[in-house]
């Protein structure tokens, strides 16, 4: 097969999650077919998918029956083994390359790859036992946020540092080993950009958002960020260098800290669609979602154009999921569900999102206004808004 992949080619995507299963609907609606490799039965991706091929992530068979089946590889859950990755790299063209796929695994090579693209990052150091950890700490001084270097997702395997006497708890409770420290980021904002890039190194990058986050995992997306023009430019010239030092063929994000100076510092990278650019699919001609499929099929990127402004809120685990009948019930929410039978805490069950006019993004208030039901605490509290 080559690309342009043609019509009724088949796409795979490592991963049986929401993020699978929203490119999965992006990619039915430019006519191709999507073959998910999951672990789990009735996955919200397969239940959109025309197949399934349920394994182990690092289960030769299963990886070879998968890549057999399908004509590019992509991928909207990252933790594939090496070896995992080499044998599909072997059978087939996978997108974004496994080289990006496994720096974005570690977070210690993701910064060492961003330091050396002359992207600034908070102070950090890697962490192999306790008393490099008190060299670490001595250097980078605290608070500081102790995470693993890999496997870790919304907060998990991250613990905040305050004083000295947090230390050797952190360093025994957090693992897998290895470990890294980062110097805590008093920021004023969160942000993130969603960025394709396609074979013909062709470039389009959504607008700058801003992420608020609740218990570690992303609660509300506010699209475009509230932010100055300079942060925003840093922001955009960042994801830009991102994707052109990794030469990039399909999609990623790029999570960034706005510092109190109003510099911008990048927490993470992810090869994939983002939560934070779920807004794209009801504000956007063209989703992160399309964007994703079309860099990975060798298709031609649509502008990354918003028409509307948005708000995007997170329904996550029982109590917010319970809140769908008075959602449904409201106009101009958008829902969306994944397909999730059991709603346990801390699981993303769904979104909403609110469109504005382009320009008319309301503050604090009206955005609480506006989502109703789903309104999270966090917002609408600032009466001088
Ligand atoms: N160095 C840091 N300084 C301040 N806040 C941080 C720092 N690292 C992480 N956080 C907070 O924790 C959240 C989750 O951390 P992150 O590194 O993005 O891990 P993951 O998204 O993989 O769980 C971030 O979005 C941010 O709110
Ligand atoms: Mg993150």
């Amino acid at each position: 097969m080559t690309f342009p992949l043609p019509p009724n080619a088949t796409i795979g995507l490592v991963g049986g999650g929401q993020l699978g299963r929203m490119s999965a609907l992006a990619a039915a609606r430019l006519g191709y077919r999507c073959h998910i490799l999951t672990r789990e039965q009735d996955s919200p991706a397969s239940q959109v998918s025309a197949a399934t091929t349920i394994s182990d992530y690092h289960a030769p068979d299963g990886l070879r029956e998968f890549a057999a089946a399908v004509d590019v590889i992509s991928f909207e859950f990252e933790n594939v083994s090496a070896e995992g990755l080499d044998l599909l790299a072997s059978l087939k063209p996978v997108r974004p390359s496994p080289t990006i796929l496994r720096i974005s695994q570690d977070r210690v090579l993701e910064k060492t790859f961003l330091n050396g693209a002359g992207i600034p990052t908070t102070p950090w150091a890697p962490v192999q036992d306790l008393d490099g950890l008190h060299v670490a700490v001595e250097r980078i001084g605290l608070p500081a946020v102790l995470k693993t270097t890999r496997l870790g997702y919304d907060g998990k395997g991250q613990v905040l540092l305050r004083r000295a006497a947090d230390v050797r708890d952190a360093f025994a409770v957090l693992s897998p080993k290895p470990l890294i420290l980062e110097g805590f980021v008093d920021f004023s904002h969160e942000i993130s950009v969603v960025a394709a890039r396609g074979e013909d190194r062709s470039y389009a990058s959504f607008d700058t958002v801003e992420n608020r986050h609740r218990d570690h995992i992303l609660d509300v997306t506010l699209a475009p960020a509230r932010i100055a023009e300079a942060v925003d430019a840093q922001a955009q010239a960042i994801a830009r260098r991102v994707a052109d030092a990794l030469d990039l063929v399909g999609l990623l994000a790029v999570e960034m800290f706005v510092d109190p100076g109003g510099k911008v510092l990048v927490n993470e990278i992810a090869p994939r669609p983002h939560n934070s650019g779920h807004w794209t699919i009801d504000a956007c001609p063209a989703s992160q979602f399309e964007l994703h499929i079309r860099a990975i099929a060798g298709l031609p990127l649509p502008p990354a154009v918003r028409h509307s402004d948005a708000a995007m809120k997170n329904l996550v685990g029982p109590d917010e999921t319970a809140l769908w009948p008075e959602i449904l019930a409201t106009p101009g929410l958008i829902p969306h569900l994944y397909g999730k039978v059991e709603a346990r805490p801390g699981r993303k069950m769904g979104h909403v999102t609110r469109l504005f006019p382009k320009g008319a993004l309301p503050g604090e208030f009206g955005i609480a206004a506006a989502l109703g039901p789903a309104a999270p605490q966090s917002l609408g509290q600032r009466p001088s808004d």
